[in-house]
């Protein structure tokens, strides 16, 4: 399992580089925006920390837009994904920068169905989204189990990225279902690292050690 960090947040992605544990990250336009910065600055200087895959979503509508954004976005950085919305525009745009070797990565994934398409087009990643399926009533973990195994009947290269993570437990999940990455937000990652045992046990530990080497 990979693990792409779901941000635009630089502190962020530095302090999760740094530990070792990041091996790509995802922006969206909303996370973009939340930074208040030029876009594609933020873009290079994720590029400078990371060296796995960045994904930078186009903003427009329009596959031959989209087409023209994506051919300015890769030139940001050797390691840009473009990210596209599940639309049929999206997947037309997909199949064009597909045959130029732009990879992509087809966002607002909701069913299989969808995903498959979106494999069929070219894309090198598809985002299913869990914790908005969940949001609804429904079941994101269901989705991308249900993608894992139609994905694997028809050797798909396309891989799946479990997206919209909202806890650990939606990390485990994602991995015993045999999704091939999660993007997750840095406050996950946080979360993922405790286990109160542990921080007894070091407490412990320290406090043992403390007594011996003072005798
Ligand atoms: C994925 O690539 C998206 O950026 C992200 O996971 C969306 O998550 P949200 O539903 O928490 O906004």
């Amino acid at each position: 399992m990979q693990f792409f960090i779901d941000t635009a947040d630089i502190e962020q992605i530095k302090k999760a580089n740094d530990i070792g544990i990041v091996d790509g990250v995802t922006t969206n336009p909303s996370l973009i925006a939340k930074e208040g910065r030029d876009f594609h600055q933020v873009i290079k200087e994720i590029a400078q920390i990371v060296d796995g895959p960045i994904s930078a979503e186009v903003i427009s509508l329009k596959w031959e837009n989209m087409v023209k954004e994506a051919r300015e976005l890769v030139k940001l950085a050797p390691n840009v994904v473009v990210k596209i919305p599940m639309t049929k525009d999206g997947l037309k745009a997909v199949k064009i920068l597909s045959k130029e070797n732009i990879k992509t990565n087809v966002t607002l994934v909701f069913s299989t169905n969808q995903g498959v398409l979106a494999a069929k087009a070219g894309a090198t990643y598809v985002s299913p989204f869990a914790g908005r399926l969940d949001d609804i009533g429904h079941n994101g973990i269901d989705l991308i189990a249900e993608m894992v195994e139609v994905f694997e009947n028809y050797m798909f290269d396309t891989e799946i990225i479990a997206a919209s993570i909202r806890h650990p437990q939606h990390v485990l999940d994602a991995m015993k279902v045999g999704g091939h990455i999660a993007t997750v937000p840095y406050s996950v990652f946080e979360k993922m690292f405790k286990h109160p045992l542990t921080d007894k046990g070091i407490e412990a530990f320290m406090s043992d050690w403390e007594k011996f080497t003072q005798k």
